[in-house]
């Protein structure tokens, strides 16, 4: 076997492993299998990489090689050790652009180093060049600025500038017959200009865009990202590469269309900027009088119940709730209850926040629902404890046309004998929108941070319990 066909297999291996890896993320019980899976198909990548780029080197590229790689696992590891889930997003934007940065010195190294190409393949490889420059550069600017936005150093508010979505579509024209003219007669200020163009782009596309919609902006960059790495392994001639910014670019397109529709939003209002920052405009005044309750209540409830359902949202995670939770959810089983969890796909603010925290408290999957496993059963619950969450259970999003969350689908909490809402205070929650819950006749307040309240409720029940339980 020569070195050439050793290394094409072991990239089918990993691209392999790749896929195997998506599979398994998709589902609870085999999604720690699936990290594994992808960590095995980088290790071989990366491994095939090093040993391929060493045999081609300079000394002074093996030691820069053997530099660069030790600096990102340092820093990897690094990060990846001390990131809040709250915090993710914001990690995610900051390599996102990365992987722009990279798509855009692949380029630039693919003009100016073209190497012994083909007469018939020139005009192709220059499209490659200034498609992965122009991808590369708007996924930079545009990762930084989520980044900044999502981790608070920016304002989150969208920028309006006059004609926003003429400039948008004007750049796109422009990088079209830039393209035209860079593929016919390659030059390297033509080539300066369309990175100029593609880093200001990103900048605008990004900043237009309100703090609110920015998850989803998130997850269509790395969608972008996919695409750069694609356009990049075109240029180094890279099967690998090819095959897994394809992968990562349709499956963070895919993920951005289902965060859209679970948010009832249109995936290109988002992305041309037409939602803004969270408004509590609009929607039917709500009044009324809430009702408070305490932990000893609740227990009390709790304990009289057949069944009870939980559904978490983003306070969970900000209280770091999902221990006590986790607890509580042993106590009742044991002693009988039914416990159940109903998540919906865009509580907390990344895509399976709520399944990640439960998973780390060690609750059993089979008792974690999706939102549409749940909300037919909710009618028939006893009690519903609603820990932090609130636009995911909010009833105007069906009950109100004028709501601005009109349609996104909720769970129906309200539906339930007795609903329970752990919160600190009365504020709206994330999309900025009253919640009518709170004055329904069977809801209780219960404030207070929710994990102080669940351990106060578990104390409340430990002491109700015979001794020695
Ligand atoms: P939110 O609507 O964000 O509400 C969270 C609630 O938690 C707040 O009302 C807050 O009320 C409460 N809270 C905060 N800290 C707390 C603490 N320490 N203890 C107790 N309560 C606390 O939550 P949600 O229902 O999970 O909805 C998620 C929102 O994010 C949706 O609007 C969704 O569209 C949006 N979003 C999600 C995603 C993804 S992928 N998940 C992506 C984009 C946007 P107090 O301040 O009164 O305590």
């Amino acid at each position: 076997m020569t070195a050439s066909s050793l290394t094409l297999a072991a990239y089918l291996v990993a691209a392999l492993l790749f896929v195997v890896s998506l599979a398994g993320l998709s589902r609870h019980e085999t999604a720690r299998a699936g990290v594994g899976f992808g960590i095995a198909g980088m290790a071989i990548a990366l491994v095939t990489v090093v040993i391929t780029a060493l045999g081609a080197a300079s000394t002074l590229g093996i030691v820069l090689l053997v530099v660069a790689v030790l600096v990102g696992a340092v820093i990897g590891l690094w990060r990846a050790r001390v990131v809040e889930m709250t915090g993710m997003p914001e990690l995610i934007a900051l390599m996102h652009s990365f992987v722009g940065l990279a798509a855009v010195l692949v380029g630039w190294n693919g003009y100016l180093e073209p190497g012994n190409l083909e007469a018939s393949l020139v005009g192709i490889h220059h499209g490659e060049v200034v498609v992965g420059v122009f991808i590369g550069a708007v996924t930079f600017t545009g990762s930084i600025i989520a980044y900044l936005k999502l981790s608070a150093k920016m304002a989150s508010a969208p920028l309006q500038l006059p004609g926003k979505n003429v400039l948008n579509l004007g750049a796109l024209v422009a990088f079209v017959v830039l393209t035209v003219f860079f593929v016919i007669s390659p030059s390297t200020w033509l080539l300066g200009v369309v990175t100029v163009l593609a880093l200001l782009l990103g900048l605008h596309l990004v900043a237009s865009i309100g703090g609110g919609d920015m998850p989803v902006v998130v997850s269509m960059l790395n969608s972008y990202s996919g695409w750069a790495a694609a356009a990049s392994g075109f240029l180094l001639s890279n099967d690998l590469l090819i095959i897994t910014g394809a992968l990562v670019g349709s499956s963070g397109a895919y993920l951005s269309y289902v965060m859209c529709k679970a948010m009832n939003r249109s995936f290109l209002s988002v992305i041309a900027g037409g939602f803004g920052a969270p408004s509590s405009s609009g929607g039917a005044e709500v009044t009324g009088e809430h009702q408070e309750t305490d932990a000893a209540s609740v227990a009390e409830a709790l304990a009289g119940a057949r069944s009870v359902v939980i559904t978490p949202g983003y306070g969970m995670a900000v209280a770091q709730a999902q221990y006590p939770v986790a607890e509580l959810t042993r106590r009742l089983r044991d002693s009988g209850v039914q416990v159940r969890f109903g998540v919906h796909p865009v509580a907390g603010r990344l895509p399976g926040h709520m399944n990640v925290l439960l998973a780390e408290a060690q609750v059993p999957y089979d008792i974690v629902l999706e939102m549409d496993e749940i909300n037919d059963d909710l009618a028939e619950t006893d009690v519903v404890l609603v820990i932090g969450a609130n636009d995911t259970v909010n009833p105007a999003a069906t009950e109100d046309p004028t709501s601005p969350i009109a349609g996104m689908p909720v769970l129906r909490v309200w539906e339930a004998g007795q609903v329970i809402v752990f919160k600190r205070s009365m504020a709206a929650g994330y999309a900025g929108v009253q919640n009518p819950l709170f004055f329904k006749e069977n809801t209780r307040m219960l404030f207070g941070d929710a994990k102080d309240r669940v351990e106060d409720i578990v104390a409340a029940l430990k002491a109700m319990a015979p001794v020695g339980s």
